[in-house]
């Protein structure tokens, strides 16, 4: 039987290939998808453990292929029943699914209407995309420390930064912690600011009971290859605010007002005018079957994260190390990052440890060193060592260690040996 052509298909007809053409080239797109597979399992065979990685079902591959067969290589249905999935499992309207997070970020803070300069403040702690975002947005990032314990914003240092030109709080829910979100948010109601709440860590996160992303008035998720839910690239925004989500939805597409399913829909097609000029931040059908899968299986990777991450609370204690802060007990932390301290008195600094640790196949991670020293911000906003003295204490000394559901037991205890045996080197 011929496999029907989505609306969609009309522009390969227009490049003139025909049904067999297509086929073939669906079929060299499958085989390399397949190829790349191979070359994942690879780093298996050569036994480096890394820091992170998504866990593959077969049925994922196949299922990427299927969408290459149906030759839908944009948004449509997939990508609404991805949607209907998330609403599902969220309180707020789902608004749209859109290509990466960095760019729904940006999206987002464009949505929240700002002059010129207007500032919003952001962790010095943090991912360049979330000050980055800002940036794009016409706005001027300001920074504010974070906490020892947590890694996250602190409340206090948000309330310092508050000028009369403040027009927003970004947070970020570092490592799938959530940050304290009472306080933000009594402090947003004070000074009738907006909170963008980055969740590009915090899948799972919830905060007494709320879950994260809903707290705020836009939350924002990163589906990239290294996180909890994994697509690619990719991210979604959430809100319920109708005026942000119709914003984002244009300036995901080209500023136009239609996208490509409603312009070639079944009743042929259809006019869209371009209110503005947008970007090209939409998710594809390719990333939203990923997507789907994945999240069939959240709990059952999330649930394997937790022993491993149980056991590396127990096998490194009395370590020349900061283990995370204690889990929540009044809400959910996502798992995402296991992110440790080496202490001052280890025998080896930091970057000494990634080596070490790279020697001995384990693959690590930094999340992050400080932003306001990155050469761009230190620049930018005439920033110096000790600015955010929290934000750099953090920053010179994480490492963030293996943590993802595809280790099986041995390789945690090589992740544990590896990390013994760096620490022992030092003494
Ligand atoms: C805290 C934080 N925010 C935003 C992002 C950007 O996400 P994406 O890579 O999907 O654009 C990341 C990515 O690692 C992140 O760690």
């Amino acid at each position: 039987m011929e496999t029907p052509l989505s609306p969609s298909a009309a522009t390969e007809t227009d490049l003139g290939l025909t049904e067999g053409q297509i086929g073939k080239v669906c079929e060299m797109i499958a085989a390399a998808l397949r190829k790349g597979r191979k070359s994942f399992r690879s780093n298996a065979v050569q036994n480096i453990i890394e820091q992170h990685g998504p866990k593959l079902q077969e049925e994922m591959t196949s299922a990427t292929v299927t969408v290459f067969e149906n030759i839908i290589a944009w948004s449509s249905n997939i990508i609404a029943r991805a949607v209907k999935v998330v609403r599902s499992r969220t309180p707020k309207e789902m608004i749209k699914a859109l290509g990466r997070a960095e760019y729904t970020d940006n999206s987002v803070v464009k949505a929240i209407p700002k002059g010129e300069g207007d500032e919003v403040i952001v962790p010095a702690m943090t991912f360049a995309a979330s000050a980055n975002t800002v940036i794009h947005a016409g706005g001027k990032p300001v920074f504010a420390d974070c906490d020892l314990a947590t890694h996250n914003i602190d409340p206090s240092d948000i309330r310092r930064k508050i000028t009369p030109r403040t027009k927003a709080i970004m947070v970020v829910h570092m490592a799938g912690r959530a940050c304290d979100m009472d306080p933000i948010m009594e402090i947003a109601r004070e000074h009738s600011l907006k909170v963008i709440e980055d969740a590009a860590h915090a899948v799972e996160t919830e905060y007494k009971g709320r879950k994260i992303g809903t707290i705020g008035d836009i939350g924002c998720f990163s589906f990239y290859v290294t996180k909890n839910l994994v697509t690619a690239e990719g991210g979604m925004a959430i809100t319920d605010n109708e005026e942000y989500a119709d914003r984002m939805r244009i300036l995901s597409l080209h500023g136009m007002s239609a996208d490509a399913w409603k312009r070639y829909g079944d009743e042929g097609y259809k006019h869209y005018d371009v209110v503005e000029a947008g970007y090209k931040y939409n998710m594809t059908d390719i990333q939203a079957s990923l997507g789907l899968h994945q999240l069939a299986r959240i709990e059952e990777h999330a649930k394997r994260r937790k022993e491993i991450w149980e056991r590396y609370m127990v096998e490194l204690r009395g370590l020349p190390l900061t283990l995370p802060a204690p889990l929540p007990s009044d809400g959910r932390h996502a798992l995402h990052l296991f992110t440790i301290l080496v202490s001052d008195g280890a025998g080896v600094s930091r970057d000494q440890f990634l080596d070490q640790m790279t020697k001995r196949n384990i693959g690590t991670g930094v999340h992050f060193r400080a932003l306001h020293l990155q050469p761009y911000y230190r620049t930018l906003l005439g920033h110096k060592e000790g600015d955010f003295p929290n934000a750099e204490r953090i920053g010179d000394r994480t490492v963030s260690i293996p943590l993802s559901a595809k280790l099986s037991d041995s390789d945690v205890s090589d992740v544990i040996d590896a990390i013994q045996g760096v620490l022992a080197s030092g003494k």
